[in-house]
């Protein structure tokens, strides 16, 4: 599996990984402009074609994961913790000091993945995600210490 930065012309690949990943998509249009947006930098990993990829951004100090899918097919083979590695580096050598992201508190699989690259539970979001009929779900804020991550 290769890791390497995305491409602005494979936005369309991107949002297919992400509507196999999730419930509620991401159009190729709202990954593109996030791309575009300052401080972004995305990462995908890549067998015949991207089966994943990390969006994240770094400004003023701080990080954040934006989103992360990986194609079901490319799952439990260390895909995703390979992206985070990754991006954990690039966000440091951008002058992050720490990495955030939000998840949703029943996601037990990407808690895992984060707790394993070292992440901590730093906060509760509650109702952070509208799932419609099905309410409204809470978000734990987790965080990496870029300074002392051992990735
Ligand atoms: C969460 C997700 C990104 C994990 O991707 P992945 O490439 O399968 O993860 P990895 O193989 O790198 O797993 C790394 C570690 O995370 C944990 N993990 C990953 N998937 C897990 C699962 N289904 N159940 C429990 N733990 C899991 C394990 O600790 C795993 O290490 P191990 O395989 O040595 O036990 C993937 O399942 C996905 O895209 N899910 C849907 C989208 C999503 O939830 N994105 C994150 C939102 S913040």
């Amino acid at each position: 599996m290769k890791l390497r930065g995305a491409r602005g012309d494979e936005v369309g690949a991107l949002a297919e990984v992400h509507a196999l990943a999730f419930d509620h998509p991401w159009s190729a249009a709202e990954i593109a402009e996030l791309m575009g947006s300052p401080g972004a930098f995305a990462l995908v990993a890549e067998d015949a074609g991207p089966v994943a990829f990390i969006l994240c951004r770094a400004i003023a100090g701080e990080a954040e994961i934006l989103t992360l899918a990986v194609s079901p097919a490319a799952r439990r083979r260390g895909v995703a913790r390979g992206l985070v590695e990754a991006a954990a580096g690039a966000a440091r050598i951008a002058g992050a000091e720490a990495m955030f992201l939000e998840v949703a508190d029943d996601n037990l699989a990407a808690i895992g993945l984060y707790e394993t690259a070292g992440f901590t539970r730093a906060g509760l979001r509650r109702g952070y995600y509208d799932r419609g009929p099905q309410g409204l779900a809470d978000a734990l804020v987790m965080r990496l210490d870029l300074g002392r991550a051992a990735l």
